[in-house]
């Protein structure tokens, strides 16, 4: 604005409509950057999806003649499985304790898995013999491959059965408990 009224603009005046022009300009594409950034961004994680590393829950262990009778546990660290065989076939145990959920340790010389968290106890079968959990040790579901023969594991399907309270604690009659799909006959 020119004070005398004059034709002729302030110095002042105009330098400062320019700064503001300028600021206006600054903030405008400041604001359409962003946005592209933003919609790029999301482009972006729709084209690449992603991805979850999860250990698989059907897998395959090996032929049965690869394990010995007993418990075998060689694969609890990597699969959270015991493989157990008796003389009659093979089954596989979750190692997760059914208290709270920790993973219990096999004593071999004790014949007794055995819980660090609150010292539940389980048998070789999963009975539960001591501590607080209040069901047997799943196990996991179990099949052989037609091809290639090896025991594959189904980790997600679960036997679950009932324990009965007895003096020497939750028990599950083991023949019960060994059939299809959740015991391999040998
Ligand atoms: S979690 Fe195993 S005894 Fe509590």
């Amino acid at each position: 604005m020119n004070p005398t009224g004059g034709g002729k603009e302030n110095p002042q005046d105009v330098s400062r409509r320019r700064f503001l022009t300028m600021l206006g300009l600054g903030i405008g594409w400041g604001g359409v950057t962003a946005t592209l950034a933003g919609t790029g961004a999301a482009t972006l994680r729709y084209m690449v999806p992603t991805i979850r590393y999860e250990p698989p829950t059907i897998f395959k262990i090996g032929k049965p003649e690869d394990y010995g009778v007993g418990v075998d546990n060689k694969l609890k660290k990597e699969r959270q499985i015991w493989v157990v065989r008796n003389e009659r076939g093979l089954y596989v145990m979750v190692a997760i304790c059914r208290h709270l959920g920790c993973t219990p340790n096999w004593f071999q010389d004790q014949g007794r898995f055995r819980c660090p968290c609150h010292g539940s106890i389980y048998d070789m079968m999963g009975n539960v013999v001591g501590g607080p959990a209040p069901r047997t040790l799943w196990r996991a579901g179990v099949s052989l491959d037609s091809v290639d023969g090896q025991i594959v594991v189904n980790f997600t399907q679960r036997q679950d059965p009932d324990p009965k309270g007895t003096p020497e604690g939750l028990m599950v009659d083991e023949r019960s408990r060994e059939v299809p799909p959740f015991f391999i006959k040998l």
